[in-house]
C-alpha cells in the first residue's frame, strides 16, 4: 500500500491548521521513544503471553497510573512497562504497530529512539532486541516505502561504563544504528558525565543527539552541544531561560525537537498555553514537533501538532514551517530530504 502524500493542496494562509490538513501534512518524526509506543492493552497481552505480573489489571487501572507528577514519575512506569517486552516477536510487533502509526499519520520518516540497557539490564540480548526492530522496519519499507532510522539511546541514571559496554555490544550492528541519544533522568546526570562515550561513538561515526533542557537547566544544553558535539538537541525547551543561548541556536539553527504533550503531562508547563514552541519558531530556531512516548502523553504525532493549534493558534504556515524542519533536521541524505521536501 502507498502512504498518502497529500490530499488538498499545501497552501499557506493565516488559517489555524485544522486536523485534516495535519493529517495530510507530509511530516517526519524525530523524537520518539520506541518502548513509550506500548500502548495499555498491548502491554496487558503481552504480561499475559510471558505470565508477567503487572501492578494493573485492567486498562482502566493503567490509564489511572499515568498522571504524572515530573520526568521520574515516569520513568518509573515507562521501565515497568518495557518489562513485558520478552521475545523478537515483541519487539517485532511493538515496532510494526508504531510504523502502521507512521502510514496513518503520514509520517514519511521517522527517527526512532530505543533503550538497550532496559532490556539487556533484564537478561535480553541486545541481538533479540534489534533484530525485532529491524526486521519490521524493513517490512514496512517494503510493504508502503516507510522510511525510518533507530537512534541507540544511553541510560543516563546508569553509569559511564555501563554506556561504553553498550557502545561496544552495539559495534557488530553498527550499520542498523543512525545516532546514538542520551536520555532517562535529566537533573544530576550532566552531559558532561557522557564525554567519553560520545567521543568513543564519534570516532565510531555515529551521528549524535542528546536530551538537554527538559527538565534540566540550559546550561545542559551549551555542554550538549560543547563537550558531546551533538547535531541536534532532544526537547532543549528550557533555552527561554538563556536569551542569549536562545540566539545562538537561531543563529547556528542546531535542532531543538520538541515535544508539547509531553513537556505538559511532565508538568514542564502547567499548560500548553505556556508553551514555548512558536515563539522559539517565530525567532527562527529549527524547531520541530514530536510525540516523545505517545501511549504514555495521550498522542502521537497529528496530536501533538492539533494541541498546538488548538492552545497557541498554530498558523497553517507554521504546520508547515514545522514539518519542513522536520525533514531539513533530519539525518537524511541530502537528496532524499529535498525529495520529502518538494511535496510540502
Ligand atoms: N525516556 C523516554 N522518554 C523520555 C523523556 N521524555 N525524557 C528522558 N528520557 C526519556
Ligand atoms: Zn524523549
Amino acid at each position: 500500500m502507498k502512504p498518502r502524500i497529500t490530499g488538498r493542496s499545501m497552501k499557506t494562509s493565516s488559517l489555524i491548521a485544522d486536523a485534516e490538513f495535519v493529517l495530510e501534512l507530509p511530516k517526519a518524526e524525530l523524537h520518539l521513544h520506541i518502548e513509550g509506543s506500548l500502548e495499555p492493552e498491548h502491554m496487558l497481552s503481552l504480561a499475559t503471553k510471558h505470565g508477567i505480573k503487572l501492578p494493573y489489571k485492567t486498562l482502566d487501572d493503567i490509564r489511572a497510573a499515568y498522571q504524572f507528577d515530573d520526568l521520574q514519575s515516569f520513568l518509573d512506569l515507562y521501565y515497568l512497562g518495557a518489562g513485558v517486552l520478552m521475545d523478537e516477536q515483541d519487539f517485532y510487533d511493538l515496532m510494526w504497530r508504531y510504523l502502521c502509526r507512521c502510514r496513518e499519520e503520514n509520517i514519511l520518516h521517522t527517527e526512532m529512539m530505543f533503550d538497550p540497557q532496559t532490556h539487556t539490564g533484564r537478561g535480553i540480548a541486545f541481538e533479540t532486541v534489534i533484530n525485532g526492530f529491524t526486521r519490521a522496519m524493513g517490512d514496512a519499507k517494503t510493504e508502503w516505502h516507510q522510511s525510518s532510522g533507530l537512534i541507540m539511546c544511553f541510560l543516563r541514571h546508569l553509569a559511564e561504563e555501563e554506556a561504553l559496554q553498550t557502545l561496544e555490544e552495539a559495534m557488530p550492528y553498527k550499520d542498523k544504528i543512525l545516532a546514538v541519544g542520551l536520555d532517562s533522568a535529566e537533573v544530576g546526570h550532566p552531559p558532561e558525565k557522557f564525554q567519553r562515550v560520545f567521543s568513543r561513538a564519534a570516532e565510531a561515526g555515529f551521528l549524535r543527539v542528546a536530551h538537554a533542557g527538559e527538565e534540566g537547566p540550559a546550561q545542559y544544553i551549551r555542554d550538549a552541544l560543547s563537550l558531546l558535539d551533538v547535531q541536534r538537541i532532544d526537547h532543549g525547551v528550557r533555552c527561554v531561560d538563556d536569551p542569549s543561548l536562545v540566539d545562538e541556536l537561531a543563529r547556528t539553527k542546531v535542532p531543538l525537537t520538541v515535544c508539547p504533550l509531553s513537556n505538559v503531562r511532565l508538568c514542564v508547563y502547567d499548560d500548553m498555553k505556556q508553551h514555548p514552541i512558536l515563539e522559539l519558531l517565530e525567532k527562527g530556531c529549527r524547531v520541530t514537533v514530536n510525540s516523545d512516548d505517545p501511549s504514555y502523553f495521550g498522542g502521537y504525532l497529528c496530536d501533538n501538532f492539533n494541541a498546538l493549534a488548538k492552545s497557541l493558534g498554530m498558523t497553517e504556515q507554521q504546520a508547515v514551517q514545522l514539518a519542513r524542519n522536520s525533514f531539513v533536521a533530519s539525518f537524511l541524505p541530502e537528496e532524499v530530504k529535498q525529495k520529502f521536501l518538494s511535496l510540502l
